[in-house]
């Protein structure tokens, strides 16, 4: 994780030394500086702002970045002679970052740096002490946090819109967590432990498209906002008696329903209309009603969105329901005997 986190501060220095003005030319250099934090320290004050979701595509271009970078290679010196277009390795780069800044004046490296107040550039510190994103890396406003050993949700830039947090082993979703964060779209929690979600963690994010809760111990499903477009929750261990009563009924935009390897005993109903993809293979569904998907009184009624219905892997057999199919442009998947 450290290396990952090394990896995007390098590559905000980058940006910003190809985005730089030609004035650091004549600049003090040092010999072979290291990637310690003291250059972290430094990175912390200069201002990324410039990096917008309109440029950083072009400026931030992977696939070269990949090539030319050896990971293991960025500890503990860094020793890249050979990166284009400009013609300063990453070292020379780096140390330019140290050097003070006219336009923005910092203090001496051995000052005592005042302890920041509130959320800083690299954001609030998390438990581990660091600034949420050296624990984790921010571009522009995305933050990654796969793999990083979080326990908790880590304090998010306000500005956050993508938030990856996969693979860590967070148990319990507070009320607080995500509670500040206007501009949310995505939250991914693949493969953490979660098994607590405060009431409200999630449905009064109202700007939350994407919520992906896949690979944990859930065994109710929390609230969702207006907003969801897409719900994954595979791979937990819901119960029908824990999702609410009509939880999906008034969610207007859900299109994308994974429910699959849980442990629900029947389809939830009703279904919204808008939705597109329905997976609920492995689970303990038994028995569906004629009006699952279909409004019997309405022979006109067509549910043209729902193309993807899976119910394979449930002791069901749908042959016995061939009534509840007639609005659907395409059959669900599963046994038919
Ligand atoms: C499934 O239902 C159909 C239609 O009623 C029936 O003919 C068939 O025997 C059933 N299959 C099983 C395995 O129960």
């Amino acid at each position: 994780m450290q290396s990952i986190a090394l990896l995007g501060v390098a590559t905000l220095a980058l940006v910003q030394a190809w985005a730089a003005p030609p004035q650091e030319e004549g600049v003090r250099r040092k010999e072979k500086p290291r990637a310690d934090i003291a250059t972290y320290d430094s990175l912390a004050l200069h201002n990324y702002d410039d990096l917008s979701l309109d440029n950083y595509g072009e400026i931030i271009d992977l696939s070269i970045y990949e090539e030319l970078y050896d990971y293991d290679d960025l500890e503990p010196k860094i020793e890249v002679g050979t990166l284009a277009p400009p013609t300063k390795s990453l070292a020379d780069i780096l140390s330019v970052r140290t050097v003070p800044n006219e336009a923005t004046p910092r203090p001496p490296p051995k000052a005592p740096t005042p302890k920041p107040v509130g959320p800083g550039l690299l954001g609030s510190i998390t438990k581990q002490g660091l600034p949420t994103c050296l624990v984790c890396v921010c571009l522009s406003t995305s933050v990654y946090c796969d793999d990083a050993n979080l326990e908790q949700v880590p304090p998010l830039p306000l500005e956050t819109t993508y938030l990856y947090a996969r693979f860590n082993r967070i148990r319990h979703i507070r009320a607080g967590d995500f509670a500040r964060l206007k501009k949310l779209k995505r939250i991914d929690l693949t493969s953490n432990f979660l098994s607590r979600v405060d009431e409200d963690s999630f449905r009064l994010l109202s700007t939350l498209q994407e919520l992906i809760l896949a690979e944990n111990r859930l065994t109710a499903l929390p609230a969702l906002p207006s907003s969801i477009v897409r719900l994954d929750a595979r791979l937990n261990c819901i119960q029908t008696s824990r999702v609410r009563p009509e939880a999906f009924r008034e969610l207007k935009k859900l299109q994308f329903l994974y429910l699959s390897d849980n442990k629900l005993d029947y389809i939830p109903v009703p279904l919204p209309e808008g939705l597109r993809s329905l997976h609920l293979q492995n689970n303990n569904i038994q028995t569906m009603h004629q009006d699952t998907f279909c409004d019997s009184q309405d022979p006109h009624h067509i549910r043209r969105a729902l193309e993807d219905i899976r119910l394979d892997g449930n002791p069901i057999n749908l042959s016995l329901f061939p009534n509840a199919y007639v609005c659907l442009p395409r059959l669900p998947t599963g046994h038919f005997h």
